[in-house]
């Protein structure tokens, strides 16, 4: 397969170093732009529109190329399998036929976006909505728990409800709709908008979201804990290994503990003694608890590194089979 059938295209490698930033490098921009999905050099004839001369590419394009360029990010093109046809017109039928039936395009392959916690997605605003391939992309990459920033062009009507429709497909991730809006007539401001919006909106709910504690989920038999996680090296390391599945036996009425896949580096200091709720580490034996009753009688005979804690009803506990599959999710 050509670079140029890929589906999605490193353009740029990650510029994690990029002066001046203070962007996370675990981020990506993948945007949809018309002109990559039509036939090779074809620009509408008549408008011009969906191309921006000065950096020969599509309007949506220029503005990701800016937003990776200002935070460091990789940045990802949607493909779609079957060119749109050249014909400004027929794009517009078409998209508003693909809009009427629910049709989701299919794309070229998906890159794995693991390794990326933010997801900077952009596209040109059709018929007051995103463009069909765009919900296919949500549909088929796994935007479970990552933050995902929207930006959008348009020719002057706005993002229309395109950010809340997003925020609401995506339910399982964080979705600011705070996004960039960026009319095509104003393109060439784009460079000073995107460095406005990173330090106005974007660092700010970074900002705020980072003072917050990471919440994680964990389902076991039906039910949903709720863990709020501890600011240590352990609990971070713990994070970066989710989602996870852990198989727990429960213990003495008071614990569910079980082996941990991979270990982790315990760093901070350990504690032989433990509160109702606690999730904790034990390298010892390299496995994960949950605490949770008990607590008149705190003393263990391992040390173990309090990794975060319950939030929800500790009773479910009770409920439990004495074995099951702990499946812990951001
Ligand atoms: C099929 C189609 C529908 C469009 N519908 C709208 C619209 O509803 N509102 C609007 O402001 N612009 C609309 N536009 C204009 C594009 O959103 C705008 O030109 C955008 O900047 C093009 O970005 P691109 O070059 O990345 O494709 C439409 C364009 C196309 C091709």
């Amino acid at each position: 397969m050509t670079a140029r059938k890929n589906f999605f295209k490193l353009i740029l490698p990650a510029l994690a170093a990029y002066a001046g930033t203070c962007f996370a490098a675990d981020s990506a921009v993948v945007y949809f732009t018309k002109y990559e999905n039509v036939p090779a050099s074809s620009v509408d004839s008549f408008s011009r529109a969906s191309y921006y001369p000065q950096a020969k590419s599509g309007i949506t394009a220029f503005v990701a190329q800016e937003i990776a360029k200002q935070t460091g990010s990789e940045i990802f093109s949607i493909k779609t399998k079957s060119s749109y046809p050249a014909s400004f017109d027929e794009v517009v039928s078409l998209s508003h036929e693909e809009q009427a039936k629910g049709v989701l395009p299919s794309l070229e392959n998906i890159p794995s976006l693991d390794r990326f916690q933010t997801i900077y997605l952009g596209f040109p605003i059709w018929s007051m909505a995103m463009p069909q391939p765009v919900l296919s992309f949500i549909h088929d990459a796994k935007l479970e728990g990552k933050t995902v920033i929207p930006f959008c062009t348009h020719d002057g009507y706005g993002a229309g409800s395109s950010f809340s429709v997003l925020a609401g497909r995506l339910s399982q991730s964080k979705v600011q709709t705070n996004g960039l809006q960026i009319a095509s007539s104003s393109v060439a401001s784009a460079p000073s908008e995107v460095k406005e919006w990173l330090d106005k909106s974007v660092r700010k709910a970074q900002t705020k979201a980072a003072s917050q504690p990471q919440m994680i989920g964990c389902r076991v038999g039906g039910h949903q804990i709720r863990i709020e996680m501890n600011n240590t090296p352990e609990a971070k390391e713990f994070l970066s290994k989710l989602p996870i599945t852990v198989n727990m036996g429960e213990f003495g009425g008071r614990e569910f503990y079980g082996p941990m896949k991979g270990s982790i580096k315990a760093v901070s200091k350990g504690q032989y003694r433990f509160e109702d709720g606690t999730l904790t580490y034990c390298p010892t034996n390299n496995t994960v608890a949950l605490f949770y009753a008990q607590s008149s009688r705190p003393n263990l005979t391992m040390a173990v590194y309090p990794m975060g804690k319950v939030v929800s009803d500790l009773s479910v506990f009770e409920k439990l089979n004495s074995y099951d599959s702990f499946e812990f999710t951001k």
